[in-house]
C-alpha cells in the first residue's frame, strides 16, 4: 500500500517501480473500464475541481470513479462556484477536504496542485497544472506504449519523437521525466520558440537518457517507434501575435507515413487542432482515440492505490 494516502503531483516523485505497480493495476482494472460496474470505491466520495477546461482527463476520471462504485461532487468551471466570488485555491482545498476523500484538481497556475497537496488531509491527485506537470496523462501514456506499440518491446527500447509545443506542453514535461527512468530515446522536435525547457533537458541527460533536438519533423519521422504528437497551447502564449507565428507548425499527412517503421504508433494527448490529418485517423499507425479510453482504467487505478483499496 505504498501509494495509500500519497498525494499524485508530478511524474519526477515517481520510481520506475512505483510506475510498473500503477500500470499492473490498470491493467487487472481494465475489464472495469469497458462495461459494468464494480464496487471497488463503495462509499468513497471523490472531488474533481475543474479550474480549466477539459473534456478527457475529467470526464475518465468521473467514468473510473463511478465504474468503481464511488461518488463525485466538484465543478468544472471556476464560475459556478465561490471562486467567482473571490475564494482562494487555499481556501477551496480547506473545505473541500472535508468532503471529500481524495481531490482531482486541475488549475492553470504552476505549482497549484503542489500548493494544493501541502495544504490537504486528503490526497491530490494534479489533473495538470498549467504549463507544469500532468502525471495521469503520462500513466495512461505509458500504459498505451506498453499495450500497443512495437510488437511489445520494453519502453526502455524504443525510440520516441514528442512534437509540437515542448515549451508550454505539460503532458510533454511528464512523459519526458518518465520516459528517462526507462532509458527510452528521446527526439524533440519543435519550432525554435517553443523547444523543451533547458531545465528540463539537463535533468533528462543527467537522469542519462540521449536526447536529440531538431526542429525538423523528417529527421525524428523514420526512426520513430513513437511519434507523440501535441497542440501548441496558444491559451499560454503571453502575446497572441507570437503565437500565430508558430501555429500551424507540424500537420501529420498520410502521405508523410510512408517508409516509417513496422508497427510505429502514433499518440497524442488531444485535443487536436491541425497537428494530425483527419484522413491519419483510420490507418495502422494511430493510437489516439484508444489511448484517451485507457485514461479510464489508469485513473482507476490511481484513485484505487491512493484510497488505500485492495483490487
Ligand atoms: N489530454 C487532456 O488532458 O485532455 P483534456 O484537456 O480534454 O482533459
Amino acid at each position: 500500500m505504498i501509494f495509500e494516502r500519497k498525494h499524485i503531483i508530478s511524474t519526477k516523485d515517481f520510481s520506475r517501480g512505483e510506475i510498473d505497480l500503477i500500470l499492473e493495476q490498470a491493467a487487472k482494472l481494465e475489464p472495469y473500464a469497458r462495461q459494468g460496474r464494480a464496487s471497488i470505491l463503495k462509499d468513497r466520495i471523490v472531488a474533481t475541481l475543474f479550474y480549466e477546461p477539459s473534456t478527457r482527463t475529467r470526464l475518465s476520471f468521473d467514468a473510473a470513479i463511478k465504474r468503481l462504485g464511488g461518488t463525485t461532487i466538484g465543478f468544472d468551471t471556476s464560475t459556478s462556484s465561490s471562486v467567482a466570488k473571490g475564494e482562494t485555491l487555499a481556501d477551496t482545498i480547506r473545505i473541500v477536504e472535508s468532503y471529500a476523500d481524495a481531490i482531482v484538481l486541475r488549475h492553470p497556475r504552476e505549482g497549484a496542485a503542489r500548493m494544493a497537496s501541502e495544504i490537504s488531509s486528503v490526497p491530490v491527485i494534479n489533473a495538470g497544472d498549467g504549463a507544469g506537470h500532468h502525471p495521469t496523462q503520462t500513466l495512461l501514456d505509458l500504459y498505451t506504449m506498453k499495450k500497443e506499440c512495437c510488437n511489445g518491446r520494453e519502453i526502455g527500447d524504443l525510440n520516441v519523437a514528442i512534437v509540437g509545443d515542448l515549451r508550454y506542453g505539460r503532458t510533454v514535461h511528464s512523459l519526458s521525466y518518465a520516459l528517462s527512468l526507462y532509458g527510452a530515446n528521446l527526439s524533440f522536435v519543435s519550432p525554435d520558440q517553443l523547444k523543451m525547457p533547458p531545465s528540463i533537458i539537463s535533468y533528462l541527460k543527467k537522469k542519462g537518457s540521449r536526447v536529440k533536438e531538431t526542429a525538423s519533423i523528417q529527421d525524428a519521422l523514420g526512426e520513430a517507434d513513437v511519434l507523440y504528437m501535441t497542440r501548441i497551447q496558444k491559451e499560454r502564449f503571453p502575446d497572441p501575435s507570437e503565437y500565430l507565428k508558430v501555429a500551424g507548425s507540424y500537420r501529420i499527412t498520410p502521405e508523410m507515413l510512408d517508409g516509417v517503421k513496422n508497427g510505429m504508433i502514433i499518440m497524442h494527448p488531444l485535443p487536436r487542432v491541425d497537428e494530425i490529418a483527419p484522413e491519419v485517423d483510420g490507418t495502422q499507425y494511430a493510437r489516439y482515440f484508444r489511448q484517451s479510453f485507457y485514461g479510464v482504467p489508469v485513473r482507476m487505478a490511481v484513485l484505487s492505490l491512493v484510497m488505500g483499496v485492495e483490487v
